[in-house]
């Protein structure tokens, strides 16, 4: 670590993005959006990858209020041509791309033996190869092309992928192709390491975002479980709660992490509350 000595860098400092360009999968709307935005905040240049005709119609204010470059390609993850177009593009218009966050995903909430085999096939599509695909062409391009530069990729995980059944959701399929995600992280990290790459998971708990809100449109008790079942009860925002540790992931701050997962739960990854525990989920 060449700045093991440096006692005058402030801490903040080492959180800056500048200079730099990130790529967003899923950056459209909800989480994604939210990281590329806090991406920008701290100056980092962005790319979004979605299959959204359109983000969100905050992301054309981003370039001018942070200054830094937004661009926006409509790209399928599960399409390697569509994917690899976007990529080459992308790398062509953006300086010095060498960091990546995995955000595109979908999910399934029904019991396991009613999952189509259609609908099952998708969802791991998205969610598991829709996520090795991207971080390869980026390890190809900063290997091959942008030598020495190092980088840093973030996958979106889950609290799923920590196996703990929350009362009133079914997503057994789900919780393993995000499991799928957080075991490439290790493996994954151990190839890059020799090329600076860094590779890292965070996995959110429930989260308010376009996905939970058709969670609870389906089923208005979606969001009330999560009043009491994490340890800290609540759902996350993109913004406060997970964007700081993806800002964390892809910055100098964290320039010696590699391969771990950050989980931003409320403790729910861990179990659920006493409270719920002792009343029973007939309370809810
Ligand atoms: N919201 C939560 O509670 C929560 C919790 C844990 C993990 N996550 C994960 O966070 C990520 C973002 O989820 P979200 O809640 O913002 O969902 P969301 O549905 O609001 O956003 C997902 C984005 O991914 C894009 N997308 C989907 N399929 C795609 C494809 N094939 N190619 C390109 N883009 C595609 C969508 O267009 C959308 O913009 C997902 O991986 C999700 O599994 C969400």
């Amino acid at each position: 670590m060449a700045d093991a000595r440096d006692f005058e860098t402030k801490v903040s400092e080492r959180f800056g993005l500048s200079g730099r360009s990130f790529i967003i999968t899923g950056g459209g709307r909800g989480m994604g959006f939210g990281l590329t935005r806090a991406i920008a905040q701290q100056g980092g240049n962005v790319a979004v990858l979605d299959l959204l005709d359109q983000p969100e119609a905050e992301f054309h204010d981003l370039a001018k209020k942070y200054n830094v470059k937004a661009v926006y390609k409509r790209a399928d993850v599960t399409d390697q041509e569509s994917l690899e177009t976007a990529f080459k593009e992308v790398v062509a218009e953006l300086p010095n791309v060498n960091g990546l966050v995995t955000a595109a995903g979908i999910v399934i909430d029904k019991p396991v033996w009613e999952h189509g085999w259609a609908e099952s096939k998708k969802l791991s599509d998205v969610n598991i190869l829709g996520t090795l695909w991207p971080v390869r062409l980026l390890a190809d391009h900063i290997v091959h092309h942008n030598k020495g530069a190092g980088g840093s990729i973030v996958m979106i995980a889950s609290v799923a992928a920590h196996g703990v059944k929350v009362p009133f959701q079914n997503i057994a399929m789900y919780a393993m192709s995000k499991a799928a995600v957080k075991g490439l992280a290790g493996p994954m990290a151990g190839e890059l390491g020799p090329y600076n790459i860094r590779i890292n998971t965070v996995s959110p708990g429930p989260t308010v975002t376009p996905m939970t809100d058709m969670l609870r449109a389906r089923d208005p008790k979606y969001y009330e479980v999560f009043k009491t079942v994490p340890f800290i009860y609540g759902m996350a925002t993109p913004e406060a709660d997970i964007a700081p540790a993806v800002v964390y992931l892809l910055s100098d701050a964290s320039k010696w992490v590699t391969g771990v997962d950050i989980p931003i739960t409320g403790g729910s990854h861990a179990g659920i509350s006493t409270e719920l525990l002792q009343k029973g989920t007939d309370s809810l």
